[in-house]
């Protein structure tokens, strides 16, 4: 294969391309497939071709595309009532907070709608924290970051990105921020010498990165260090939660609670952008009336919708059944023997595989190859692509799937 190979697409497909070609901005570099249409883990193109979804959203759809019973609840209250504003109650907040603070076990939640918005209400309620309570002086409290992360990319989020793609030519950048190396225990302690930071931000396996998963007892060591140091532990669970890793929280793996967690993308399945933010009170309860909101935030539809997804991660036990499924993809992988996979890493259903070849177009061109044969998969940061079905995948089809990523590679041969 070569990254020149022509793909080529249905006059169909070629029509849709064609429009948003011309009339969108091309602030993405998407595979050639047009879908219309999901259902569990499978997705139709407009040709009616079927293909496995390995991507599932960046992990949004982590319940199956179009699950019923989430679709039944946002249909249901959809017709009923929408979006109130913050100006009044409605009679979903409420139970959905409960609901929600109960299932983590926190004090409070802060309901949010992107995952981006996630991140940046987290810090900022570490920011006032350190005013109010830690007392660092005004406007010197410092966040820290690790190398590599991805939360999104407001101004915020591509400040504190180490990824020129996402930050050169946007600039000034927000102050405060500081970068330390991921999973370096001793690198975080010497940044946490200084009095003025308030928090540690940190995906629990960086996701965007290329599923970089942190040595055992990393996020122990950053749980302990972060209370030695009175500083907050913000943990990004944006990807990594919500059962993806075999956990309800990939923190779960050791047994860690963050003092600010961050959830958005299956909080809704898939349907609309639900985020929140969940900390105790001593944290929450530090931003009054007036400081803080967003006009969709905790609208009654979102909140019907969270509470089914996150009823259905239970009901149908998708933290147990991500770990097994994938054990079993990752040794299925394995066993290809492929001389063109470098790594097989993961947690649960958050995988990827690093790629072993001199063309630096080779990910690109192997997701090519395995769209045409019936599975939709993206690389990240060049050599790596991730393999992350949505949860619901059986070990017949995680077989299947990856009888079709032996073919594929084999075309490199
Ligand atoms: C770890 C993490 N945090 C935050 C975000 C941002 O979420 P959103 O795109 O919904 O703003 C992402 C998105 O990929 C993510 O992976």
């Amino acid at each position: 294969m070569s990254s020149t190979i022509a793909t080529i697409v249905s006059e169909k497909t070629a029509y849709f391309l064609g429009l948003e070609e011309k009339h969108g901005a091309h602030n993405y570099h998407p595979l050639p497939v047009v879908l219309e249409r999901g259902e569990g883990v499978f997705l139709w193109d407009v040709d009616g071709k079927r293909y496995f979804d390995f991507l599932s959203g960046y992990s949004a759809v982590n319940q199956g595309h179009c699950h019923p019973r989430i679709v039944q609840s946002l249909i249901e209250q959809a017709s009923v009532l929408t979006l109130t504003s913050r100006a009044f109650h409605n009679n979903l907040l409420g139970e959905y907070e409960k609901y929600i603070t109960e299932y983590f076990g926190y004090d409070k939640v802060l309901p949010m709608n992107t995952g981006v918005e996630g991140g940046e209400t987290a810090i900022k309620l570490a920011r006032r924290w350190a005013y109010v309570k830690k007392g660092v002086a005004e406007n010197k409290a410092k966040v820290l970051f690790a190398e590599n992360n991805f939360w999104g990319r407001t101004l915020a989020a591509i400040s504190s990105s180490t990824d020129p793609s996402s930050y050169s030519k946007f600039g000034p950048f927000m102050p405060g921020f500081e970068i330390i190396p991921y999973n370096d225990l001793a690198a975080l302690e010497t940044a946490l010498q200084d009095p003025d930071v308030a928090a540690f931000m940190v995906e629990p396996i960086q996701g965007e990165a290329g599923v970089v998963v942190p040595h055992d007892g990393y996020l122990t060591g950053v749980r302990e260090l972060c209370t030695k140091y009175n500083v907050l532990f913000i943990a990004d669970e944006i990807q990594t939660g919500l059962a993806r890793t075999g956990r309800m929280l990939a923190c779960d793996h050791e047994g860690v609670r963050p003092d600010i967690l961050i959830l958005g993308k299956a909080l809704s399945g898939g349907t609309i952008p639900v985020s929140a933010v969940l900390a105790d009170d001593f944290i929450m309860m530090n931003i009054k009336p007036g400081e803080h909101g967003s006009t969709y935030g905790g609208n009654p539809l979102a909140c019907k919708v969270a509470m089914t997804a996150l009823a259905v991660l239970k009901d149908e036990n998708m933290a147990e059944h991500a770990e097994e499924m994938g054990e079993l993809l990752r040794t299925e992988l394995a066993k290809l023997n492929s001389p063109y996979i470098e790594t097989i890493r993961g947690r649960g259903l958050l995988n990827a595989i690093v790629i072993r070849h001199p063309n630096p177009e080779a990910a690109w061109d192997l997701c090519l190859a395995l769209k045409e044969a019936g599975l939709l998969a993206k690389p990240t940061h060049g050599d790596k692509i991730r393999f992350a079905p949505p949860l619901v995948i059986s070990r017949e089809q995680i077989l299947e799937a990856v009888a079709i990523i032996g073919e594929c590679l084999k075309q490199f041969d």
